[in-house]
């Protein structure tokens, strides 16, 4: 199953497509967390700050596209008003966890070198995804005329995909065989989400 067979009739439903811009304002939000919580108090770069500052917004902003579907719809991340929360939840947390343990493995990584390398590796295979998954999505609102629109998230993300590499580069000339282990991992458990999702709409 492919997200663009999906996304129609997610978006042709308002409840659905509510739950849908939740869906993403949380994943958004988790990884804005996960961004914060690995900053180093004292070496956090001008980069860093700039990008979690930039996925709040996205959390918020989708949170605020909800009103253009139907007022008062999705007041919370409660499951209820998520399609597939397990899964939802999952998806991130699992890319981290299992990102970590390759970096244990191949690199000995431990302690804030871990921290640091972790990020790097989650965000950067999140922005391929989001580099991906906005445009799909963006399509999909403009072929119904929707009123909702992401174009201002899609340039912040082409931007975080640039960032990742440079300092990706910074961070190890082997960079490429890591930064492709870790979309490995984040494409199947993608495909899982999309899975996930369309069994929930079944
Ligand atoms: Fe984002
Ligand atoms: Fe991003």
């Amino acid at each position: 199953m492919e997200l663009n067979n999906i996304l129609p009739t997610i978006i042709a439903q308002p409840q659905l497509h509510a739950r849908w811009l939740n869906t993403l304002s949380l994943m958004e939000n988790t990884g804005a967390r996960k961004i914060s919580a690995s900053e180093d108090p004292v070496t956090v770069t001008y980069i860093i700050l700039k990008h979690a500052a930039e996925e709040h917004r996205h959390a918020f902003y989708l949170k605020k596209q909800i009103e253009k579907v139907q007022e008062d719809l999705c007041p919370t991340y409660a499951g209820e008003y998520l399609l597939a929360p397990a899964y939802s939840k999952y998806y991130l947390n699992q890319l981290d966890v299992d990102v970590c343990r390759y970096l244990k493995k191949e690199l000995k990584l431990t302690g804030s070198e871990l921290r640091f390398a972790a990020y790097l590796l989650v965000t950067y295979a999140i922005e391929v995804r989001a580099d991906e998954l906005y445009p799909v999505y963006q399509e999909a609102l403009d072929n119904v005329g929707s009123k909702v629109n992401v174009k201002s998230i899609i340039l912040e993300e082409e931007g975080h995909l640039e960032e990742m590499i440079n300092q990706l580069q910074k961070f190890s000339p082997e960079w490429e065989l890591h930064a492709q282990k870790a979309v490995d991992i984040e494409t199947r458990l993608f495909g899982q989400w999309v899975e996930a999702l369309s069994t929930s709409l079944a």
